[in-house]
């Protein structure tokens, strides 16, 4: 497997290519690969890619090979469900295949990895497709994080809306929150703009509501890491703080997801796992000691935003206005009627 290692942007374009599983899980915990949908996919690799290592004779001894690879994985992050879907998708993997023929269960986890994958891909699309038919036109859009190709397998969420607006022609600027800490917006979202020649300006975090307040704003879009069943949404830490933001100013605010970012086996944003992150990642700054030695530190990855400030939630399947649980309810027996084919 080859991957760029993203915490080296955008001073350096660093490719590794590995074959080690566990590579993998510490990539996805120092965040050299993230955002939602790639730590799903490159998860799913892992496993396959283990499956390769697993020397064991018996069919019990390959399946606690597996499984002791699935649980490392799993406990890299805990906040984006997609890492979760996707294990479970190569575990399902495993139990219809059995482990009687190694060649063909290797064989059948790399194309579930590669299904995966090329899944993420597809519904980029189509979130790109249904956002940039909602926005208006001439749009200026303030977008938080990253969640763009370097997060995905394709074109990215928020950021596949915003470029297929483009494409459009109903773009006209893009706002990028730095996003303190790990300055994903800066450094990676920053980064994939210029790649793609989209008009953007930089701001403090703590500057947007500002911007808001000035009417430069005409949508705030942003990606998300687990959608609970009744429309709260966990993403990057802050985006709770733009959804009051652009409700207090009138700003439609939408949540770019695919569908496997849902997670309707839990009720409300408050039971969705939150990473808390090291203490240094505040307290130096390149290895400078920006804070008092000692200092108490209080560093969520994530927040949650509550469904009622989200204008609509825009994924592969639908858009769907005023999330809550009754609306997501229809989007879930949708969603289950298209996969018995009815
Ligand atoms: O900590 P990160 O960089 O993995 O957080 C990423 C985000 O919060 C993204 O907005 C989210 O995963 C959606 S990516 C399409």
């Amino acid at each position: 497997m080859r991957f760029l290692d993203q915490t080296k942007l955008p001073a350096r374009e660093e490719i590794v290519e590995t074959s080690d599983y566990r590579i993998i899980a510490e990539a996805i915990k120092r965040l050299a690969i993230r955002g939602a949908p790639l730590i799903g996919i490159a998860a799913a690799y892992g496993v396959a890619l283990a499956a390769f290592h697993c020397a064991e004779q018996n069919a019990k001894r390959i399946n606690d090979c597996l499984e002791k690879v699935i649980a490392t994985l799993a406990g890299t992050r805990p906040t984006a469900v997609n890492l979760f879907w996707a294990l479970e998708r190569q575990r399902a993997v495993v139990s219809r295949v059995g482990a009687d023929s190694l060649p063909i269960l290797r064989q059948s986890l790399v194309d579930e990895a590669i299904a995966i994958h090329r899944e993420d891909a597809e519904m980029c699309e189509a979130i790109g497709k249904h956002g940039s038919e909602i926005l208006p036109h001439a749009a200026t859009i303030l977008t938080h994080c990253n969640a763009g190709a370097l997060a995905t397998g394709g074109i990215g969420t928020a950021l596949g809306v915003i470029r297929m607006a483009w494409e459009m022609k109903k773009l006209k600027h893009v706002y990028v929150d730095e996003t303190r800490p790990l300055l994903q917006g800066s450094r990676l979202t920053a980064w994939e703009l210029q790649q793609l020649d989209i008009p953007y300006t930089l701001l403090p975090d703590n500057a947007a509501a500002f911007l808001m307040q000035r009417g430069l704003v005409s949508a705030v879009v942003v990606g998300a890491d687990r959608v609970a069943h009744n429309g709260d949404v966990a993403n990057k830490v802050g985006t709770y703080g733009l959804a009051i933001a652009a409700r207090h100013h009138r700003i439609p605010f939408y949540v770019a997801a695919p569908v496997s970012t849902i997670d309707f086996a839990i009720t409300r944003g408050s039971e969705i796992p939150i990473e808390q992150r090291r203490s240094e990642e505040l307290t130096e700054f390149n290895g400078v000691s920006v804070a008092p030695p000692g200092v108490e530190v209080y560093s969520p990855a994530f927040d949650v935003t509550p469904h009622d400030l989200i204008t609509a939630m825009i994924t592969n399947a639908s858009v769907v206005w005023n999330p809550n649980a009754e609306s997501m309810a229809v989007l879930k027996s949708k969603l289950a009627q298209a996969s018995t084919g009815r």
